[in-house]
């Protein structure tokens, strides 16, 4: 066995490993691999690597990814036919160094931007047991839910003066500005992410009180500029699949029904554009989207790890 960098991988070959191994449960794409793993600014070079064989075939891989101080592992992988020979101990130890090097202080399992997971899938056993030998601490959990909605879901009604509407590329600025007071950090970036990418406001729903932004969703489908989480796995189905979240109420108006609103909207919008299956990924709030016909679909042990 050996250990090569990353960078000299070939995405079909990462994709096809990835494929036979949980391409059943998370069906990869080269597009998405591509999207996520080779062209993400945050990909670490010393903290991402490939394993071949002696027949220089690919059996394994690693990828780290890092900003200041947090560090994550986005995916590591063995192939069924080479586990418990300790190739997996080996490329986790490689990837903990180069982002020792690179200064993170803290490794996370997934949860990076443009992430795979928000942890490690609970059905992937093989991996909670490596990253648990490995001293990772698991500290909770997240769900992705999911939801059939192929009856159709109608606009709900609003209090008065208050009003949901998919965002006019002219008020681009006024979201962003929102989203950096109310919700900074990773959600701020990725709405910056989008634009970039060519985005012109039909994944955004904002509502307005008397004409004040106090809650965004954003919904996805295939027809997004980028793969975004909530529509990773959606060659599953045979239906239009589609996905609502980041989303969020202002702080001073939640606990009003506005949230629940929102949702039942952003569900109606992508109801109009013919999805009928609808993803909700990593979070917690597994009563909250219950209500709203959601059932839990994926759970995530979540972990990580000091390294200082
Ligand atoms: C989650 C969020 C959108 C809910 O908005 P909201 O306007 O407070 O929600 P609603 O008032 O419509 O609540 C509807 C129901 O869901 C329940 N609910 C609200 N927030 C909940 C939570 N965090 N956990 C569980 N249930 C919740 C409420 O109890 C309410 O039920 P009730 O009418 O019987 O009291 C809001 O708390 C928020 O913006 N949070 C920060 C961002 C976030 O976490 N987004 C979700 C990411 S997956």
């Amino acid at each position: 066995m050996h250990y090569i960098h990353w960078e000299k991988a070939d995405s079909t070959i990462v994709t096809s490993l990835w494929n036979k191994n949980i391409g059943e449960t998370f069906p990869m794409r080269n597009h998405l691999m591509r999207q996520n793993s080779f062209n993400h600014s945050q990909v670490i070079k010393n903290a991402s690597w490939l394993a071949l064989n002696e027949n220089n075939e690919l059996v394994g891989f690693i990828v780290g990814k890092s900003s200041g101080r947090d560090g994550w592992i986005q995916m590591i992988m063995v192939d069924e036919e080479y586990r418990h020979e300790g190739i997996g101990k080996e490329l986790l130890k490689l990837s903990e160094e180069g982002l020792k090097e690179n200064g993170v202080n803290n490794i996370a399992l997934g949860k990076d931007r443009y992430h795979y997971f928000p942890g490690v899938p609970a059905n992937l056993q093989d991996l909670q047991r490596l990253v648990k030998k490995s001293g990772y601490e698991s500290d909770g959990f997240e769900y992705d839910m999911l939801g059939d909605f192929s009856a159709g879901v109608s606009i709900p009604t609003l209090p008065a003066g208050v009003t949901c509407e998919l965002l006019p590329f002219k008020q681009k600025n006024a979201l962003l500005e929102f989203l950096q007071i109310n919700f900074p950090g990773r959600w701020v970036e990725e709405a910056e992410d989008y634009f970039i990418e060519g985005g012109q406001g039909r994944e955004f729903l904002i509502m307005k009180d008397g004409g004040k932004i106090i809650g965004f969703a954003r919904i996805n489908d295939e027809k997004s500029p980028v793969i975004f989480q909530n529509t990773y796995w959606t060659p599953l189905f045979d239906k239009k699949v589609g996905g609502i979240g980041p989303l969020g109420i202002v702080a001073e108006e939640r606990g009003n029904g506005y949230g629940e609103k929102l949702v039942q909207a952003a569900m109606a919008f992508l109801s109009e554009r013919g999805i009928q299956k609808i993803i909700i990924d990593w979070t917690t709030l597994v009563s909250f989207y219950k209500r709203l016909g959601f059932v839990p679909w994926r759970k995530y042990n979540t972990y990580s790890k000091n390294v200082e």
